[in-house]
């Protein structure tokens, strides 16, 4: 099965996929994991595109459709995740005849629905580990044991994005309204589009997802 998250800034696409890595053998596509290990890097592209992301503004569909195509022969028994992609409607055309020049097709988008105030809390609240991406949030979401990461044991080693400020979220959310959010209509024409409350407690949000792809 292949699917697609989507959803503003914050909405839970990154928490929610790492659960269903773990519990369905999915393999998750996120373009700004892959975007920020290009920067890591220290790669031409991730040089080029470093000022874009932490401004909280798209990177180029060329960039972004690029990256995806790359992985698409990756060994995917349970399906693809596509997490933060595709976000404006060349993209997910492109990924349609991604798809199908695989013998490959997408089974379900998932929109998960979250206000505003509720993303600010998230975001502004987020870091991961280093060492194997695991996200937390200072409220919402807190190691076991303070300092160390629950999935891997590492200590010491978590982390903000640059990009998790407010200005930069402001820019993300119009981003998000004005490129992303007509991939909605596109996919509900397409009869793909599963709606979920994205706000609740991680285990609900994550059951709702379950009940909109096995329903
Ligand atoms: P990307 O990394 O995709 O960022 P995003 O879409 O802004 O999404 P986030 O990762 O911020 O949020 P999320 O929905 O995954 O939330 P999370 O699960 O972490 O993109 C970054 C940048 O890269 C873009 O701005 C752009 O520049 C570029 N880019 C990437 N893809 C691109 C593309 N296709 N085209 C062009 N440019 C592209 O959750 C957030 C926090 O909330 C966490 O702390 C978590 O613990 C907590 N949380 C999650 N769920 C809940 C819950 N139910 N209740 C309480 N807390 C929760």
């Amino acid at each position: 099965m292949n699917i697609i998250l989507i959803g503003p800034p914050g909405a839970g696409k990154g928490t929610q996929a790492h659960r269903l890595v773990a519990e369905r053998g999915m393999v998750q596509l996120s373009t700004g994991d892959m975007l920020r290990a290009a920067r890591t890097s220290g790669t031409e592209m991730g040089k080029q595109v470093a000022a874009v992301m932490d401004r909280g503004e798209l990177v180029t569909d060329e960039i972004v459709i690029g990256l995806i195509a790359e992985q698409l022969d990756s060994n995917a028994d349970a399906g693809f995740i596509f997490d933060g992609f595709p976000r404006t409607l060349a993209q997910a055309d492109a990924l349609g005849e991604l798809l199908e020049s695989k013998g490959q097709s997408l089974q379900a988008v998932v929109e998960m629905q979250v206000d505003d105030d509720a993303l600010v809390k998230r975001i502004t609240g987020r870091f991961t580990c280093g060492e194997c991406g695991t996200g937390y949030h200072d409220e919402f979401k807190q190691p076991a044991v303070e300092g160390k990461c629950d999935s891997c044991g590492a200590e010491g080693g978590f982390k903000r994005r640059p990009d998790d400020n407010e200005d930069a979220l402001r820019t993300r959310l119009m981003a998000y309204y004005k490129d992303t959010s007509p991939l909605i209509g596109y996919y509900y024409a397409k009869g793909q589009l599963k709606r979920i409350d994205g706000l609740g407690d991680i285990e609900e949000v994550a059951g709702r997802i379950a009940g909109a792809l096995d329903g």
